[in-house]
């Protein structure tokens, strides 16, 4: 059987057939992830569908945390994906060649002090930096506090790709800079690349030297 968000189940309906699915909402993963768990002990083989990488801010962790409360850890095997992160950087080019951080900003889960203080300590060891949740409907200031962050480290011309739906057929990805990166439209389907201090702009490519020599 199947178990996942029905955004997900929908972009995988011909997997789908002849399977049991259970479709569940938005923000209920804890239930989510103990159905599946509790199929599971009932002897069930179970797939719980996450978006990406499950391990990236995915469905792994509440259902190895519902195994582990349940006791049965060891029924849970991790499958890996593509996440946002890389996903973003091949439409973009070459940012993520040197070290980087991913960092969330939805504060539904997270107080916005500890993700404030994250980007704030990122940008100060001039890391890339991926920006996973950027907005949603119902969070539209969380992107703006953390350019204003960023600015206080980097240049308004540090190079910024935003990249929507990647792999999606309504794709879109755009290389401007911290200064312009409010003119473009973020939702929950949009992961922000912000260079380093190296990170540059070429042809519409971003590009974070690694260190070689040309
Ligand atoms: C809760 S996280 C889940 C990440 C997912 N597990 C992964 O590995 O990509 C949701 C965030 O991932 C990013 N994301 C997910 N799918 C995306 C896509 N197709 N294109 C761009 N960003 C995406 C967005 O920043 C979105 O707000």
């Amino acid at each position: 059987m199947v178990v996942g968000y029905r955004t997900y189940l929908e972009q995988i309906v011909p997997l789908l057939e002849g399977k049991e699915v259970v479709r569940a909402g938005m923000r209920a993963e804890v239930a989510r992830a103990r159905e599946a768990v509790s199929r599971a002990r009932s002897g069930r083989r179970v797939a719980v569908v996450s978006g990406g990488d499950p391990g990236v801010y995915g469905m792994a962790g509440p259902v190895l945390e519902a195994a582990r409360e349940a006791g049965v850890i060891d029924l849970v095997t991790v499958v890996p994906g593509v996440t946002a992160a890389t996903a973003a950087a091949a439409l973009l080019g070459a940012p993520l060649v040197h070290d980087f951080a991913v960092i969330s900003l939805s504060d539904l889960l997270t107080p916005w002090e500890v993700i404030a203080a994250r980007l704030e300590a990122a940008a100060a060891a001039d890391f890339v930096i991926v920006i996973y949740n950027p907005a949603s409907s119902r969070r539209d200031w969380q992107l703006v506090r953390a350019r204003e962050i960023l600015l206080r480290r980097r240049s308004p011309a540090t190079p910024v790709g935003i990249v929507r739906h990647a792999g999606r057929e309504n794709e879109e990805t755009v290389v401007t800079d911290l200064a312009g990166m409010l003119a473009y439209p973020v939702d929950m389907g949009t992961t922000v690349i912000v260079g380093n201090s190296r990170t540059y702009a070429a042809q519409g490519r971003m590009i974070t030297p690694r260190g070689y020599r040309w």
